[in-house]
């Protein structure tokens, strides 16, 4: 339930997407109450900050945790994830609830529902996975945004499974374009990729390495050129999910350098680990088998230039975890048998501020807009999350700079996800997530965790098209009008 300590943090540098200034912050209660400069007020917690930065929770746009897919179910659950997320800052996530084929996507809803409820030990928001839209139930769309799921995923990828049409993915961006909601596309060509499976296949081709070599770059840019260009004709905003390689990339500039209102985000592992990942001695190559794969290391440089550029507005986890043991080796004779997906969402803060802003790719205002403000805005959490200012929930973390760490799945104190490896075993970072407070609550207090399952509860989010957003809100949304791209680059019909 609600409760109303108030919490005084003293001497903390203040980092938001647009602020860095030494203040002390008063909480009552959920929210941020007063910022300034010595407060001397009594509150019922202090917390000395002094060496510290103080930045908003780290919001992570693309979670799965408790999700059905290759034949068995991601092993983190909504409490063990969410708590392993708060270890490593992130005090709000965005989870993915799966239409069923053929039934409601609002039953969907209340399934998820079922599962997170009482669980999550920060704040959580959900996306629905649509498999399929006839036009006699695209209304569905807009009672889901009416209860707070404002965005939805479709896939190119996964036929027989989650691949949607292009008919149903125009049908879908249409109609997101007329409620100001958002379409979130997995772009990547996935029924020729099975063709390539298939090739790999018939010439006794299993190994993890596969899994990448039948994914190529291109198929990924296919796909991000075709959503972007339906996004265009249905004259509706779009966000390409876990964008992963140049290819992309490339597409996604060509898009928004003609105005189509593209979003799109990458992950650690696509800034971090490449595909020489995948020659890990016997079966560990499966670790990084997640989708898209793994690309060659000189991808990675061209993705922190997409950041800088603001080509990429946000940096997620696609948290998606499967234990080595009798998870991945469902695949152990057969590549295409490895269910896609790998762990991140306790280490994305860190990574990124050791990896992106240490090492001078990013700055530490844009580390906060990529982990954690460009997220709220563009799903609809913003000012309630994503910033620290008067009225905000005070989702906030403490972070020390100076915390040097190993990343390691055998430490108590990195790996908090309940999965039998990390991803990024051995990698060493300088600044660790100290305290986390979620909505006024200290749930991660000098490292430990402090908190219970249930702190966290289901946010309501704003449509893209709301308040807050800062786009096309009255766009004609006509999508027979004349445009320029109706005919040839430049020429408007007469
Ligand atoms: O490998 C991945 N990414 N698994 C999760 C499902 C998805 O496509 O995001
Ligand atoms: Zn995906
Ligand atoms: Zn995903």
């Amino acid at each position: 339930g609600e409760h109303k300590v108030s919490v005084l943090i003293k001497n903390g540098r203040i980092v938001t997407a647009v602020d860095d200034y030494r203040a002390d912050i008063f909480i009552n209660g959920s929210q941020v109450a007063l910022i300034g400069k010595d407060l001397a007020i009594e509150a019922d917690k202090r917390i000395d900050a002094s060496g510290k930065l103080v930045i908003p929770g780290g919001v992570d746009p693309h979670t799965h945790l408790e999700l059905p897919f290759g034949g068995t179910t991601t092993s983190d659950t909504f409490e063990t994830g969410t708590r392993a997320a708060a270890y490593g800052g992130t005090t709000c996530i965005i989870d993915f609830a799966v239409q069923t084929r053929g039934t409601s996507t609002l039953k969907a809803l209340d399934t998820w529902h079922a599962k997170a409820e009482g669980k999550t030990a920060i704040d959580y928001a959900f996306h629905m996975i649509v498999t399929d839209m006839p036009q006699e139930r695209v209304g569905e769309m807009r009672s889901l945004a009416d209860s707070g799921v404002t965005s939805y995923k479709l896939f190119m990828a996964y036929p027989g499974a989650l691949l949607s049409d292009d008919g149903t993915i125009f049908r879908a961006m249409r109609k997101a374009g007329e409620d100001g909601t958002l379409v979130c596309m997995h772009a990547e060509n996935g029924i020729v990729i099975d063709e390539l499976v298939k090739i790999a296949l018939a010439q006794r081709h299993v190994e993890p390495k596969y899994h990448a070599l039948t994914r190529p770059t291109r198929l990924e840019a296919e796909g991000v050129h075709r959503a972007l260009a339906i996004a265009e004709v249905a004259r509706a905003p779009v966000y390409i999910v876990h964008l992963s390689c140049y290819d992309a990339l490339h597409e996604l500039r060509m898009a928004q350098a003609r105005g189509v209102m593209a979003h799109a985000e990458t992950c650690p592992q696509y800034l971090l680990l490449d595909v020489d990942r995948y020659d890990e001695p016997g079966f560990d190559g499966a670790k990084y088998v997640l989708t898209p794969p793994l690309r060659e290391k000189w991808n990675h440089d061209e993705l922190w230039g997409g950041l800088r550029s603001h080509a990429l507005d946000v940096i997620s986890t696609d948290h998606c975890p499967f234990c080595l043991k009798e998870q991945k080796e469902l695949g152990r004779s057969d590549f295409s048998k490895i269910p896609n997906g790998g762990p991140g969402i306790e280490s994305r803060m860190s990574l990124i501020y050791h990896y992106g802003v240490s090492t001078g790719h990013i700055s530490l205002n844009r580390f906060v807009e990529l982990t954690s403000t460009a997220p709220a805005k563009i799903f609809g959490l913003f000012p309630k999350k994503g910033t620290i200012a008067v009225g905000s929930d005070a989702d906030i973390v403490i972070f020390d700079p100076a915390r040097e760490e190993t990343i390691s799945a055998f430490n108590g104190r990195t790996h908090h996800m309940n999965i039998d490896y990390s991803a990024y075993e051995g990698f060493k970072v300088k600044g660790y997530t100290e305290t986390v407070l979620s909505r006024g609550k200290v749930v991660i207090e000098n490292g430990n965790y402090v908190g219970r399952a249930g702190d966290g509860a289901f946010v309501k989010r704003r449509a893209y098209g709301g308040q807050y957003a800062n786009t096309h809100a009255n766009m004609v949304r006509d999508v027979l009008a004349p445009r320029a791209s109706l005919g040839s680059p430049g020429r408007r019909l007469p």
